[in-house]
């Protein structure tokens, strides 16, 4: 004889289950992994003409805050000649991206776990002129990219000082430029340099400024409003506005302890104007607006760069 109270219950849990079923196949849904070729990932270039301005300190605290912001953040340091992403980090990288290109270690193995859950891609100082890779090589290197599509939701290229191919090849690859300048003259002149070529090379780019190291609001401003003019005015070029950092004397302390500005001193004034451009200028509903074509798209378009080789400073 049945339990006659085993019985509803056992009922009851099958129904359950049949209730729940098509939530639980939504939710797998969801979970299931992208189809090949599906665009996910947002390229992010950030560049400045004129050295030293902060890129590369930009770069690691803007990866920072957009992964404590729970997207998935890659880092490629693709300052060639002078990699420092690492130092920022206070990592000290055994294998780099020298070695992909080499053929020696595959981009899986060198991707280095950063704070946050991001990670890292260090660039390799041995590398000259990306330009001029062999074609096997190249290949063998743009194979390995192709895969950071299923890892990342935002790529970040930190780009080197100077108007170079690789700099201006990764600037008009990715989906969109961060043009770094302080308030100063020389730093100005080479922001407008390098938005000059941008917008002649590829009209279609998409070029937000940010205005480092300003004493206040209404410098950075002023500064950003005359880039905007100019580039209007001689270039016919729309210069969007990303934001501006102050000057804090935090970030040179955070420099000397390789710790990044965010996690060293999370409320000073420029770690929290980074959290407030994040908060803003990448938010969902702001970002969805603005090109996105995955590193497939990113990809195709360095390979014709390098492949023509022709975009000179
Ligand atoms: N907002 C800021 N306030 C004060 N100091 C800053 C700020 N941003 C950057 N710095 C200082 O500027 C220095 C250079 O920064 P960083 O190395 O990031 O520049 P860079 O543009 O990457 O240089 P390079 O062109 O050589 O790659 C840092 O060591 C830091 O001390
Ligand atoms: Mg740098």
């Amino acid at each position: 004889m049945t339990d006659p109270v085993v019985k509803p219950i056992d009922s009851l849990v099958a129904e359950t289950r049949r209730q729940i079923q098509p939530y639980v196949f939504q939710r797998l849904e969801a979970r299931k992994p992208r189809q090949a070729g599906q665009k996910i990932a947002r390229t992010l270039t950030i560049t400045s003409g004129k050295g030293g301005v902060g890129k590369t300190n930009i770069v690691a605290n803007l990866a920072i805050a957009l992964a404590q912001a729970n997207r998935r953040v890659i880092i490629l340091d693709a300052d060639l000649g002078m990699a420092n992403i690492d130092v920022v980090f206070g990592i000290r990288p055994k294998r780099n991206l020298t070695d992909v290109i080499n053929g020696t270690y595959s981009l899986d193995e060198i991707l280095i776990p950063g704070p946050c859950g991001l990670q890292i891609i260090a660039g390799g100082s041995g590398i000259s002129e990306l330009a001029h890779l062999a074609p096997e090589t190249a290949r063998r290197l743009f194979e390995q990219l192709r895969f950071l599509e299923d890892k990342a939701d935002y790529l970040l290229i930190d780009t080197g000082a100077g108007i170079n191919q690789n700099v201006i090849s990764f600037c008009l690859a990715a989906d969109q430029i961060v043009v770094v300048t302080t308030p100063e003259p020389t730093a100005l002149a080479d922001a407008y340099g390098i938005i000059k070529i941008i917008s002649q090379a590829r009209a279609g780019s998409h070029v937000s400024v940010l205005v480092n190291r300003a004493e206040n609001e209404a410098e950075a401003a002023f500064i950003q409003e005359r880039l905007e003019s100019v580039a209007r005015e001689f270039l016919k070029f729309p210069v969007h506005r990303l934001g501006f950092l102050p000057n804090d004397p935090n970030m040179y302390l955070a420099v000397r302890q390789q710790t990044p500005l965010l996690l060293f001193s999370p409320m000073s004034p420029a770690a929290v104007s980074l959290r407030g451009i994040v908060g803003e200028a990448f938010h969902e509903s702001v970002a969805q607006e603005l090109p996105k074509t995955g590193i497939e798209g990113f990809l195709d378009r360095l390979a014709g760069y390098f492949g023509r080789g022709a975009v000179q400073p």
